[in-house]
């Protein structure tokens, strides 16, 4: 792929210092770099892209045999090879499909379990399954990373869909977080869900224990309100949980792919079971169009390649997601974890050093807040962030159409000021026109010059509903993939989370002053030792 990289590299040398402005002078720009699927559509025509950049980039995908790779991981092939796994969360709303793992085909056993989720939702939901004190009117779900991200965003994504009991999420191991969760929660009314894949991760079963104390205090028998998802059936028996509420999934689930599966129980309960197969749709219509258009009109390939674009060939090194949809505040964290922990690698899946960077920095809040927060340093630091915005073309609050309409000339307008910027020209006559003259009108003009020129792409849809939730998911999901198969890593491991874990369990005993502080670097043994004084 040597060949495809330096096209690119030269190709982006030869068009770094032109304004992207210009490129919209010749021809309908924008329709020539806008796809669409199912209503969705990705605008990526203010990108320094032109035509001969997309055909390399493509090319560039070409050569990485992304085709080939997309069929091998939709047909169970075992593309996570450092952990000897399929990776098929796809399988999880492909629920009319064939999908064969070890000659078997695991459709059916993902149908069975999603009916077991429904079946238990509309006993909670209907008020057939009980606490000790009648109804069940909160739902605690514990678990952290993909057994808590995913089902926390989607559960505010989808707020004017929850008509089922409030649910609450409790990750952090930090006593802090379910002590203000559950204060103010009556035990005889609450499920607790432990989410967990292995049931082994420790934030998790501590929470998890310190929730069935809480409930002990007040109910005769807390194992009877707790549920569990995981993959790890004696763990959970293990743990008390009657089987009849546990749901589980195969290891050919990643974590952080997992919210399609046991592990959206809470936002099934919170939305419904048809507004959960209504977010599998729409994750499956993404699949199909991920697996059916070509390159060129394909939003995850595209959105990879602008990504790819910006951070590798341009050398940006952050990219803001930007949701100008409150709902969709948490969709920034979400996708730390789904881009960051699937590509955020140094080795090549031989083995070998990756000859370029690995995946960019995540991170973002929705507008109109970030513009009052961060956007200053977008618009005027030093270093370029390319920013993806995502906009609906309504709201769900029809009495407050005019506050959308302002939501959205923000999104554009920030679009807008990015690719535009102002001028020191236009800046100095702003402040003519305010009677500034001479040097002063010169150095207050500067400070408001705006040097634009940066990029952006813009996703579009028509609502936030359950669908357009699956399709946003599954876009960013495929677009991951897509860009890890181009850098050539496994985006479906993530073994630079476990020194950090093995090294606070060897810690554990030196606070408690079990052990002492010998083979710890200085500064560690020092905070080891004002943590015990
Ligand atoms: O430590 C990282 C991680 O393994 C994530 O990949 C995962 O989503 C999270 O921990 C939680 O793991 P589990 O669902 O097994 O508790």
């Amino acid at each position: 792929m040597k060949a495809e990289w330096d096209a690119l590299s030269a190709h982006h040398q030869a068009v770094a210092g032109r304004r992207i402005l210009d490129l919209f002078a010749g021809g309908d720009r924008a329709a020539a770099f806008t796809a669409e699927a199912d209503g969705m559509r990705l605008d990526w025509s203010k990108t320094n892209i032109d035509a001969e950049g997309r055909r390399l980039l493509v090319a560039l995908a070409e050569a990485a045999r992304v085709a080939d790779k997309r069929r091998a991981m939709f047909t169970g092939e075992r593309i996570n090879d450092t952990e000897g796994r399929a990776v098929l969360h796809t399988a999880l709303r492909n629920l009319d499909g064939t999908v064969i793992v070890d000659g078997k085909n695991v459709v059916p056993s993902v149908v069975e379990t999603l009916e077991r989720m429904e079946a238990f939702a509309r006993d909670v939901r209907a008020g057939r399954f009980t606490g000790q004190g009648g109804r069940i009117t909160d739902v605690v779900n514990i678990g952290i990373g993909g057994s808590d991200l995913g089902p926390a965003m989607a559960t505010l994504a989808l707020a004017p869909y929850h008509d089922g009991p409030r649910c609450h999420y409790v990750s952090n191991v930090d006593g802090a977080h379910i002590a203000d969760t559950l204060r103010g929660l009556n035990p005889e009314t609450t499920l607790v869900i432990v989410a967990s894949k292995t049931f082994t991760t420790i934030e998790t079963m501590t929470n998890a224990q310190t929730a069935r104390d809480w409930m002990a205090g007040k109910v005769a028998n807390p194992a009877a309100q707790f549920a569990a998802v995981s993959t790890a059936a004696d763990r959970t028996a293990a743990f008390g949980i009657d089987p009849a509420r546990v749901f589980g999934f195969e290891d050919w689930v990643g974590g952080r792919y997992s919210m399609w599966g046991p592990i959206g129980l809470a936002l099934m309960l919170a939305v419904g079971p048809e507004d959960f197969r209504a977010f599998l749709a729409g994750g499956r219509a993404m699949d199909d169009h991920f697996r059916q258009a070509p390159f060129e009109a394909n939003l995850p390939v595209l959105l990879a390649l602008v990504g790819v674009w910006h951070n590798q060939i341009c050398g940006h090194t952050t990219r803001a997601v930007l949701p100008y949809d409150q709902r969709l505040s948490r969709l920034p964290a979400y996708l730390q974890q789904l881009e960051m922990e699937s590509n955020g690698k140094r080795v090549a899946m031989d083995g070998s050093d990756l000859e370029i960077h690995s995946g960019p920095v995540v991170w973002g809040e929705p507008g109109t807040n970030g513009q009052h927060a961060f956007y200053q340093l977008i618009h005027q630091g030093t270093r370029v962030v390319p920013c993806e915005f995502l906009i609906a073309k309504a709201g769900h609050e029809a009495h407050l159409a005019h506050q959308h309409v302002l939501l959205v000339s923000n999104c554009l307008a920030q679009s807008e000021a990015l690719l535009r910027g102002r001028s020191l020209e236009e800046a100095r006559a702003i402040m003519a026109a305010k009677g500034l003259t001479g040097a002063e009108l010169d150095r207050q003009a500067r400070h408001r010059v705006f040097p634009g020129n940066r990029p952006s792409v813009t996703i579009a849809y028509e609502k936030l509903t359950p669908f357009v939730l699956g399709q946003i998911i599954a876009l960013y999901e495929h677009r991951v993939f897509v860009e890890g198969v181009i850098l050539g890593i496994n985006s479906y491991d993530q073994w630079g989370v476990e020194l950090g874990k093995e090294l606070a369990l060897a810690l554990q005993p030196v606070l408690e002053g079990r052990q002492g502080t010998e083979g710890k670097d200085g500064s560690t043994a020092a905070l080891a030792a004002w943590f015990r004084k």
